[in-house]
């Protein structure tokens, strides 16, 4: 059986004390203790201190520092230290370096600069992670492993020649053919027909105002994902091959910068779920995107433990104005995540760096020292995860409500030459998790691989936006709704196949067709907001449709498609299924899911201020205008 996560709730974060002297070192730990903190990541972009030259390791400092940590009763969350390259490996081996989409080759000075197909790459990388642990794997104050960090934060996609010819081969295992490539990518359209292996180039700049094949830039995230999976694989096998003892994972980033990686195939390689979350200044709801990151999370990990591996204690430095968070809101934070099935809460990180460019980031420790309100809320904080210890190893009561949230359509929306700019994908199926959550109804996240028999659980399963879907998931969502199972869909769900080929015979295909009784012709999107004809104010969308076996529940009233169908219902003797062909604005959206959640005697606890979690035998209770939180046993 693979280690998990030992059954205690976490507090702590990032440390980094090669930017410190022995001196702070000592006070690092006393001031630990002082605030409750349990556990630190260490090393995680400490390659060049610890590998000066090609297999010259200096272990020393970190031999010292663990120790120092262990004696402290500080556990390590052990990083491998393999996000960030130093500066002698790209200088002797450039083709390392990644290669932009427009043939640029970037150099070293920020982080990640390495190409994920790099073999001298992956094998510097796994040289060390074995070097660590051997030895550190049997250390009493090593808790977990942490692989690289953030993966594909910065270098998600290389073009250079390594990764053409990796992705070569990558294809010819995935089509074995060229004629089955050609198919699939639909090669007849402008002459882009292959007729050798070595024809076929990663999705690169092209020609002003064109785009790559959509369908090889789909295959390319896939590529790419995989590519960057096998060095995870690797770096978690080199540890496992000595060290049998101790859960390893890699901390995934939660609602930002995520659309890389297709995190539910990543949940299945790490030994528990974890991950980052950073509220966005901008966002006035930032604390139900929050709430999204901690069930999204929770979906990925198919309700097994996770853990908040790094949020702020206050403001970040990376966006254009870097708020400070309000009293209270950092302790409402920690607890939704743990509410939400985290085991502690973890930041970036302990001690403000003096020097670089993270210097202006808050920290546990800020460069005023310890005599200011975020020590006093981190003490806080670690005094009531203490007290919340017996949460541990329970899960979060399960929803009746479920998400499919899609990677591979994000990824397919994510391109040009759609029928708007404003199809976007992750803030669409927010849209809707933001109406239901403001109706007190709580949601789990699914993904496209769920079974039938998960999705039975559920009373309503949305499908917002499903751009792309497989006639597997179509199958399986109209055997739910045959099993008497509800449904929610929107316009541009199902439109296209895995391969990006549009489905024929009405957009949404057999699911729209079969599933919601309509048979769409037409996209008709619109730059300015339009009016339904129940009153509401619509986005984005506009469509035509033939209502083939459904009730009308509102049109659009003005526009190109004035008098279409905008809100259906479909009724069959068991189940309900909705269509929204349209972008419902905020309040709109919520009178519309208010009705569906009645209809479906969807139990609702709370609302717009005070939002409810229970997870085990206790009910948290956080109040959004007052920036409070609250927790009994039930
Ligand atoms: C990410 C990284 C950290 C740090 C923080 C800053 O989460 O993993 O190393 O850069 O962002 O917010």
């Amino acid at each position: 059986m693979a280690p998990t996560l030992p059954k205690k709730l976490f507090f702590g974060g990032d440390y980094n004390p090669e930017q410190w002297s022995r001196e702070v070192w000592h006070e690092d730990v006393r001031l630990m203790r002082e605030a409750g903190v349990n556990l630190v990541t260490l090393g995680v972009f400490a390659w060049a201190n610890l590998e000066v030259a090609e297999g010259v390791y200096e272990f020393g400092w970190l031999d010292e520092i663990i120790e120092l940590l262990h004696e402290g009763g500080i556990g390590v969350d052990l990083a491998t230290a393999t996000a960030s390259p130093p500066a002698w490996l790209t200088v002797k081996y450039p083709e390392v370096l990644p290669v932009n989409r427009s043939g640029v080759r970037l150099s070293h000075g920020g982080r990640q600069a390495y190409c994920t197909s790099s073999p001298i790459y992956k094998e510097r990388a796994t040289a060390l992670a074995s070097q660590l642990a051997a030895r550190y794997g049997k250390h009493p104050g090593i808790v977990m492993w942490h692989v690289n960090n953030e993966y594909a934060c910065h270098n998600a996609h290389c073009f250079c020649d390594v990764s053409a010819a990796a992705w070569r081969k990558w294809l010819q295992a995935r089509y074995e053919t060229l004629d089955r490539l050609n198919e699939s990518w639909g090669t007849n359209f402008w002459s882009q027909r292959y007729h050798d292996w070595n024809e076929v180039q990663p999705p690169r700049e092209t020609t002003m105002g064109t785009a790559p094949n959509p369908s090889m830039t789909l295959d390319y995230f896939r590529f790419s994902d995989d590519q960057i999976l096998e060095l995870y694989k690797a770096e978690r096998d080199a540890i496992r091959a000595v060290d049998t003892e101790h859960p390893i994972t890699t901390n995934f980033m939660s609602t930002y910068g995520a659309l890389a990686l297709n995190y539910f195939k990543w949940a299945n390689e790490v030994d528990f779920v974890s991950t980052d979350h950073y509220l966005m200044a901008h966002d006035p709801d930032r604390h139900i995107d929050h709430a999204f990151g901690g069930d999204l999370t929770r979906g990925w990990a198919k309700g097994k433990p996770w853990l908040l591996m790094e949020h702020s204690t206050s403001a970040v430095n990376w966006q254009p104005v870097n708020r400070a968070k309000r009293d209270g809101e950092e302790l409402q934070n920690a607890i939704s995540h743990v509410a939400r099935g985290s085991e502690g809460a973890l930041f970036f990180q302990w001690r403000a760096s003096i020097r670089g460019s993270e210097k202006f980031h808050s920290a546990l420790v800020s460069h005023e020292g310890t005599t200011n309100r975020i020590w006093n809320q981190m003490v806080e904080l670690g005094g009531k995860l203490a007290g919340l210890e017996d949460l541990a190893g329970t899960q979060t009561a399960p929803a009746e409500v479920a998400i499919v949230f899609d990677y591979e359509s994000w990824w397919a929306l994510s391109q040009p030459n759609l029928p708007s700019k404003l199809l976007d994908y992750p803030k669409f199926v927010q849209s809707w998790y933001r109406a239901l959550w403001s109706l007190g109804v709580r949601v789990d996240i699914v993904s496209p691989e769920v079974t039938l028999a998960e999705l039975a659980k559920f009373k309503l399963v949305l499908t917002p936006m499903t751009y792309l879907m497989s006639h597997d998931l179509e199958a399986k969502l109209l055997d739910y709704q045959a099993n008497g199972g509800n449904l929610v869909t929107s316009f541009f769900s199902g439109i296209s196949d895995e391969t990006d080929a549009v489905k024929l015979g009405g957009y949404g295909g057999r699911y729209v067709r079969e599933g919601f009784g309509l048979r769409v012709s037409e996209f008709a999107p619109i730059a300015e907001p339009a009016a339904l004809s129940n009153g509401a104010t619509a986005e984005i969308w506009q469509q035509f449709a033939a209502v083939t076996g459904a009730e009308v529940l509102a049109t659009f009233t003005d526009g190109v498609a004035a008098g279409q169908p905008a809100l259906t219902v479909r009724k069959t003797p068991n189940a309900a299924a909705w269509y929204v062909a349209t972008w419902l604005e905020p309040n709109a959206a919520k009178e519309f899911f208010q009705k569906v959640v009645l209809e479906l005697g969807i139990k609702q606890d709370g609302n717009e201020q005070t939002e409810v979690v229970v997870r085990g035998d206790m009910r948290f209770v956080f109040d959004h205008q007052r920036s409070t939180v609250e927790w009994s046993q039930i």
